[in-house]
């Protein structure tokens, strides 16, 4: 049954389900060039040589994400770089971050933001977009972890945590606004349509969940105000996570 529902080309698609899959790409190619302008432009943070290049390859690979999502929207008749451009613009800028903690929360919460995304889109309807989902993925699990790591470091120094909390409520605040909001209409066309599996707001608490280990070694706390509207049930207890 579900496979019948595959779409291999633009031209099976109906016009609804076009905008859906554009929509999906622009969020996503909004993100991927944020992330390729932060990384780079952290570059002058990182301390050592080794880390440098270890920094410098995942900027390549967001720009390779980046270029995956503009070639699918191509695809679809559309110049995914102009409109990019257009939303960044409206975001007030690239939200650069000022400091290596920022960096790796950044990427703690930001690329980790990203996969849970992508995650929704591995078995998508529309097979293209699928078929790359594999491959970002594993790549965006490796940024994510670059960044707990250097974060769990920091955080064993109560001045650097009191700084890393700032830093962490700031961008937990940011990546939850790329959910966008649960229950809407379009969630639902989405999950109809085989583009997702799940509402934003179930996707939001798998995200919230992955993220509680890593705030348990790090000695973080969930912000009162998470600054963003959320499902109302939405589970933010710490203490199975510690
Ligand atoms: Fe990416
Ligand atoms: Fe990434």
């Amino acid at each position: 049954m579900a496979e019948l529902n595959k779409v291999h080309s633009p031209v099976a698609m109906t016009p609804e389900y076009k905008k859906m899959v554009m929509q999906l790409l622009e969020s996503q190619g909004v993100r991927e060039f944020m992330a390729a302008n932060i990384f780079s432009d952290a570059l002058k943070f990182i301390p050592t040589l080794r880390l440098k290049e270890f920094l410098a390859k995942q900027v390549v690979e967001e720009l390779e994400h980046y270029e995956a999502t503009l070639r699918l929207y191509r695809d679809l008749g559309g110049d995914l770089e102009a409109v990019v451009a257009e939303k960044v613009k409206q975001y007030g800028g690239v939200p650069y971050v000022k400091s290596w903690f920022e960096l790796a929360v950044c990427q703690f919460l930001y690329d980790r933001a990203g996969e849970f995304h992508l995650a929704e889109y591995r078995q998508c309807s529309y097979v293209p977009y699928a078929k790359i989902v594999g491959k970002i993925l594993a790549e965006e699990e490796e940024h994510e972890s670059f960044g707990e790591r250097v974060m769990v470091e920091a955080c064993r120094t109560p001045e650097y945590r009191r700084q890393v909390q700032q830093l962490f409520n700031k961008w937990l605040s940011f990546s939850l606004t790329s959910f966008g909001r649960p229950g809407t209409a379009g969630n639902r066309f989405a999950i109809a349509a085989g583009l997702k599996t799940r509402d934003s707001g179930e996707v939001m608490q798998a995200f919230i969940n992955d993220i509680k280990p890593g705030m348990a070694k790090c000695g973080l706390a969930f912000p009162s105000d998470l600054g963003v509207e959320t499902p109302v049930n939405l589970d933010l207890s710490l203490s199975a996570a510690a």
